[in-house]
């Protein structure tokens, strides 16, 4: 698979030498937040899932999302499909970009956009969709500008910092996104 061009971000494939960032990002509790991980991660946990990550459907590895910074490219996050769906021509992606600095700026959005464009125009999928944290709203915000709309609420479905929280599912068809294109 060659890389995935938008307008001002690439999704290109993770390299091990992402993973000190990665390493850094994923210890940092205010972007684990949104995260199901709730546990300090070493070197050798990431270098682990890196090495399970290669082994994984080629459909389903993550991308690394990266800006255009002057001439070079910077590594912000990473994001990709997993629970791909044969039969039901669905799958789910997921996002985190760990550089504090680079939020807001609608980078998740265009991430989330180019995954739609990736699933829906070569994976060949009918539904994408994704699950978010009810109070994770710059999330949600983000996926809204990406096109995902509000599917269902999982009640109480997750517990974390001492407390019961809801759980949405957003999603985005290929109709809806066909439609979006032609305008
Ligand atoms: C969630 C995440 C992917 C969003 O990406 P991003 O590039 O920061 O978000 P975007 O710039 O595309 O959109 C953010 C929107 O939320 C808004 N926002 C941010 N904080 C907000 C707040 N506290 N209340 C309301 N809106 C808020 C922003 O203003 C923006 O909306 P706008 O363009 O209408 O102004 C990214 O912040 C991230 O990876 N966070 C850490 C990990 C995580 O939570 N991942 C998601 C797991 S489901």
């Amino acid at each position: 698979m060659s890389i995935i061009y938008g307008e001002r971000i690439r999704l290109r494939a993770v390299e091990r030498d992402d993973l000190k960032k990665y390493h850094e990002w994923l210890n940092d509790p205010e972007v684990t937040r949104g995260l199901a991980l709730y546990l300090p991660l070493s070197m050798a946990d990431e270098e682990n899932w890196f090495d399970a990550m290669t082994k994984r459907d080629p459909n389903e590895k993550p991308f690394a999302i990266e800006i255009k910074k002057g001439k070079n490219w910077k590594l912000i996050g990473n994001c990709g499909f997993h629970a791909l769906e044969n039969q039901n021509r669905c799958g789910e992606v997921g996002i985190v970009i760990g550089d504090k600095t680079e939020w807001n700026k609608g980078y998740g959005a265009e991430a989330m956009t180019l995954l739609q464009r990736h699933g829906f125009e070569t994976l060949n999928l009918n539904r994408v969709y994704l699950r978010v944290y009810a109070d994770n709203v710059r999330a949600v915000r983000s996926y809204e500008h990406a096109g995902f709309v509000l599917e269902g609420r999982l009640r109480e479905a997750n517990y974390k910092h001492g407390k019961y929280e809801d759980v949405l599912l957003m999603g985005v068809l290929r109709s809806e996104w066909f439609k979006k294109k032609k305008k």
